[in-house]
């Protein structure tokens, strides 16, 4: 799968949003952010979506927009943390050209988080660490590159930049 597009992955809070955009206007892409095509073909935020469907339908959605999106040429696309939960996303990933994990540390990430309801998956730090820890062999494992995350978006922006 050729087609020039950039994925960010990693765990809530890292920055994919900010740094793909940043990283999208800098190469002349297109900034894709997968949650919020989930968001506007439900009619529905995403913790509505999980409150109504449950997390297994958010899931579903999610796969089938990240195997579209992929299909697209000259995006940065930024997945959702869970995008690692799901088997068909990691072969959709490993299959794809320039996928970057952003890490940092699991504290750094949770402090970083908005506690206003807009992450079903947030509850207490001990939750988020377990949930860090599970998925970032995963992250590893369907990337090319890792990227330290806690910097400066720019100086992200311009490690990945320097790493295409
Ligand atoms: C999730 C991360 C969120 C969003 C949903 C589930 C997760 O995306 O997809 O709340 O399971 O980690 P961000 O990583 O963009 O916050």
């Amino acid at each position: 799968m050729t087609r020039n597009n950039i994925v960010l992955i990693g765990m809530m809070g890292s920055g994919k949003s900010t740094i793909g955009k940043l990283l999208a206007s800098g190469l002349g892409f297109e900034f894709i952010d997968t949650d919020s095509i989930i968001e506007e073909r439900e009619g529905k935020i995403i913790p509505e979506i999980f409150a109504r469907s449950g997390e297994e339908y958010f899931r579903q959605v999610e796969t089938s927009v990240l195997k579209e999106v992929l299909e697209k040429e000259k995006c940065v696309i930024s997945c959702g943390g869970g995008v690692v939960e799901t088997l068909k996303n990691i072969d959709f990933l490993q299959s794809a050209e320039k996928v970057f994990y952003l890490d940092a540390d699991s504290r750094v990430l949770y402090d970083r988080i908005p506690i206003d309801g807009s992450r079903p998956k947030v509850s207490t730090y001990k939750n988020f660490e377990k949930l860090y820890e599970a998925r970032r062999p995963k992250y590893l494992g369907c990337s090319k590159y890792t990227i330290h995350a806690d910097r400066n978006p720019i100086e992200v922006v311009q490690e990945i930049m320097r790493q295409l």
